[in-house]
């Protein structure tokens, strides 16, 4: 099969097309024919090596966490049945014709939803609800702080936060004001303008990291937890809470939750292009860069 590899870490360019072997399925894995693959910002970073001194992976490794695909074989699903999901966050293997992936990682991919939405859903999705229900917990009535709500994690922890209630106050660039009001946030701040100086918020929830984060985090209450997906760390000297770093996991039960939010219009997954998988080192460019406005899809 045709699948993009990278035989050592570095810039864009690491990334080469190559031929494998289709994978095979082990028990309880489902053989998947990859319709579509979503370029995270996570797999720059496996490719720069970022993770390399405490996640180091062997070589030719095949990144992509994210895909959207129609099974082959294997356990859980019938053949043909379309599925999403995030891949194994150490094995990957989403930039390829084909993948093996665990079966309790994919949900049915639900009603008409296309491919490209589906496979764009997956970790921000999962990432953005993992951060409200089981990083904050938020609760009925609380003032979140969400960071970046304007991006692919950041716009699915918007639309959870607001479902259970809570205030949201989001953080974006000046550019995304408008925007993130129009998806529901109850306030908008420019990240970087410093701290906010009013009511205080009981947790925050943060996609971009850095030093402006943490000047807007000294508005957290007591007993508050700041959460951050971000590799860029808050600098916690001075702040009312140490920021935690929060780890997405792959869950079958949260894509069904995330996939129904969709397909019935209650969240918008923008998908900025859909590029051949041989472009994939044009999209990775794309990413790092960002302001793409959405999801950046490979398609095999
Ligand atoms: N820990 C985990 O399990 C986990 C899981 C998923 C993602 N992540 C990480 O979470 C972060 C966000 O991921 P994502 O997929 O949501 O990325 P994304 O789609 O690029 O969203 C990031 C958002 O933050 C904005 N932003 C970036 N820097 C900013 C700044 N200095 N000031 C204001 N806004 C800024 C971006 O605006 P522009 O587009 O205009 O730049 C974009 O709206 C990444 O670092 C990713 O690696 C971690």
């Amino acid at each position: 099969m045709k699948a993009i590899v990278i035989n050592r870490h570095g810039g864009p360019e690491v990334l080469e097309s190559a031929r494998l072997p289709i994978p095979e399925a082990q028990p309880g894995e489902v053989l998947l024919r990859v319709a579509a693959a979503a370029v995270n910002p996570a797999d720059c970073k496996w490719r720069a090596g970022m993770f390399q001194a405490f996640m180091p992976v062997s070589f030719p490794h095949v990144l992509g966490y994210d895909v959207a695909a129609e099974v082959v074989g294997g356990d859980g699903f019938a053949p043909g049945i379309r599925v999403f999901g995030m891949l194994d966050p150490i094995r990957k293997g989403g930039y390829a014709e084909y993948v093996a992936a665990p079966a309790e990682f994919l949900a049915e991919i639900p009603g008409t939803l296309d491919f490209a939405t589906a496979a764009a859903i997956a970790t921000a999705g999962l990432t953005g609800l993992q951060m409200v229900e089981r990083g904050v917990n938020v609760q009925p009535g609380q003032s979140v702080l969400i960071t970046g709500a304007l991006g692919a994690v950041g716009r699915f922890a918007l639309h959870f936060a607001k479902e259970r209630g809570a205030y949201v106050v989001c953080a974006v660039r000046a550019a995304h004001r408008d925007a993130v009001m129009a998806l529901g946030a109850d306030m908008v701040l420019t990240l970087g303008e410093g701290p906010l100086g009013g009511a205080p918020f009981d947790h925050v929830i943060d996609t971009v990291g850095g030093e402006a984060v943490g000047r807007l985090c000294v508005d957290l209450k007591p007993g508050g937890r700041i959460v951050t997906a971000a590799t860029t760390p808050i600098p916690a000297d001075g702040l009312p809470a140490s920021p935690e770093f929060f780890a997405v996991t792959p869950s079958s039960g949260d894509l069904q939750r995330l996939g129904q939010a969709v397909v019935s219009g209650a969240i918008e997954v923008p998908v900025a292009q859909i590029m051949p998988l041989d472009q994939v080192a044009e999209a990775h460019r794309l990413v790092e860069q960002g302001g793409q406005g959405g999801k950046i899809i490979l398609a095999p």
